[in-house]
């Protein structure tokens, strides 16, 4: 393997969760005791440094990945080859700038984005790269696309499209008015959400079809039926972020009718692909199957959870809670993680040239969904309490409500350490070969 930015990306994906799951647990430590860290890095600091750094995860874990299939198992090369270290290396300067933004105070960003927005510009630049490489290559040297590229494709291009609508309000007709500001900022996180997930979801179904080893799970009129309508949810389904902005009452039905859409489609193909594979391709295959299984199993139970409060009345009582929160986490480790963990194992099985044994990592994958269910349980009921706190009492002060959950962050805290202990042991186990693989400079991808 001559070109490793693959697998720096991939290893820097890694190290990323590690280093924000931590920043997460120290943020729920700080529920417990609010003084904890406090003169160093408060909560509204740690909260922003833990966000940015398990995005990145995301983030690098599906770049690298793309890079890696693309190059390493499809054997195309790129049209510049160069420009993935390029890429990388914009990517990690501005990580840094990032953290030393938070450092520093610089935190004129909002939300997901609260790093100094200039910032933007080197990520949006890697963008660009990464997309006119991406589109040379692939619109030349592949004819008839299975979906996973115009997905990936559609990833990219909405990616660099909804960073610049996430930093409208940096143009004084946006900030002035406080309701489009309001809708124009949740509307872009929302669709930044899509477009990542496109990537994501994208790597599932080329893992699915490369495990069956047949791209007719790739083609087809249930797998483009899915695209179309996960770029309908990229773009519209934003709304259910807005609900509590006072808009057109139809923007609201939209949103809520495409929301949920999306993922009973992801359920279905991952559901009938699991279906169709004969126990000797599982048993090959068995730790990717087993984390896209897992997958599907998150996507099942957030379907539920965001039928429930993507209704506007619900909405409207959980709004604000860690129910939010529970979603947000739900999902992105639930189903973006497992995703992005069977690509790992897919690809380091290819590097070491053998597959993993599940045998070994039983315990830690047990572990890593049931500690994620409690976890998810405990943000859920604090979310409960918190809403009722909010809509159904009266004279009673947050302190004391904060205090009868004393308890409730306890469990979310020793919930945290397991579900971090598990995953640490996953993220060790991947990143002892491709640190060993990275010296080595003569691996041979296994077919
Ligand atoms: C793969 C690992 C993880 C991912 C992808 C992840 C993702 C996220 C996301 C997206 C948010 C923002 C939620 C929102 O705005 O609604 C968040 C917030 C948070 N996460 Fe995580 N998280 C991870 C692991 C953890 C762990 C292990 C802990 C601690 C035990 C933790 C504790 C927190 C806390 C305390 C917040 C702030 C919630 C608030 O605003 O009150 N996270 N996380």
């Amino acid at each position: 393997m001559k070109n490793k930015t693959p697998i720096l990306f991939i290893t820097a994906a890694l190290s990323a969760l590690l280093l924000g799951m931590f920043f997460g647990l120290f943020a729920s430590l700080q529920y417990i005791f609010p003084d904890f860290l406090k003169e160093i890095i408060p909560f509204t600091k740690m909260r922003p440094f833990h966000t940015t750094t398990v995005i990145s995860w995301i983030i690098l874990a599906a770049t690298g990945s793309i890079y890696f299939f693309i190059t390493e198992v499809e054997k195309i090369a790129f049209r510049f080859p160069k420009l993935p270290k390029i890429h990388f290396i914009i990517f990690m300067f501005t990580g840094v700038g990032i953290y030393l933004s938070y450092i520093f105070d610089k935190m004129e960003g909002r939300e997901y984005l609260a790093y100094t927005p200039i910032l933007t510009i080197p990520i949006l630049i890697g963008w660009v790269l990464f997309g006119i490489n991406y589109f040379k290559t692939i619109r030349k040297k592949v004819k008839n696309w299975p979906v996973y590229y115009w997905m990936w494709g559609t990833g990219i291009v909405f990616m660099i499209y909804h960073l610049c609508e996430a930093h409208l309000w940096l143009i004084p007709s946006f900030r002035e008015t406080f309701i489009k500001d309001i809708t124009v900022q949740w509307k872009s996180y929302g669709s930044f959400v899509g477009s990542w997930n496109m990537l994501v979801y994208g790597i599932a179904i080329y893992l699915m079809s490369k495990v069956k080893n047949n791209i007719n799970v790739a083609r087809g009129k249930t797998t483009f039926f899915f695209y179309f309508l996960g770029l309908t949810n990229l773009m519209f389904g934003w709304a259910h972020h807005t609900y509590i902005i006072p808009t057109q009452i139809w923007i609201r039905y939209l949103a809520y009718g495409v929301s949920m859409t999306e993922w009973v489609v992801l359920f279905h193909i991952i559901y009938t692909w699991k279906k169709s594979l004969s126990p000797k391709i599982i048993e090959d295959n068995r730790v990717v199957y087993q984390f896209l299984v897992a997958a599907d199993f998150w996507v099942f139970l957030n379907i539920i959870l965001a039928l429930l409060f993507s209704i506007p009345a619900i909405n409207f009582f959980t709004h604000g809670t860690h129910i939010t929160v529970a979603h947000s986490m739900g999902t992105t480790i639930g189903i973006n993680t497992s995703i992005l963990l069977a690509a790992m194992f897919f690809i380091v099985s290819k590097l070491k040239n053998e597959a993993f044994m599940f045998r070994k990592l039983k315990i830690t994958y047990y572990a890593y969904n049931g500690f994620l269910l409690l976890f998810l349980c405990t943000l859920l009921y604090a979310g409960v309490i918190r809403g009722n706190w909010m809509y159904f009492t009266k004279d009673i002060p947050f302190s004391e409500m904060q205090n009868s959950l004393y308890y409730t962050y306890i469990a979310f805290f020793i919930f945290g350490i397991g579900l971090v202990w598990s995953i640490l042991k996953i993220a060790i186990v991947l990143l002892k070969p491709l640190i060993k693989l990275f010296f080595n400079t003569s691996i041979k991808i296994s077919e």
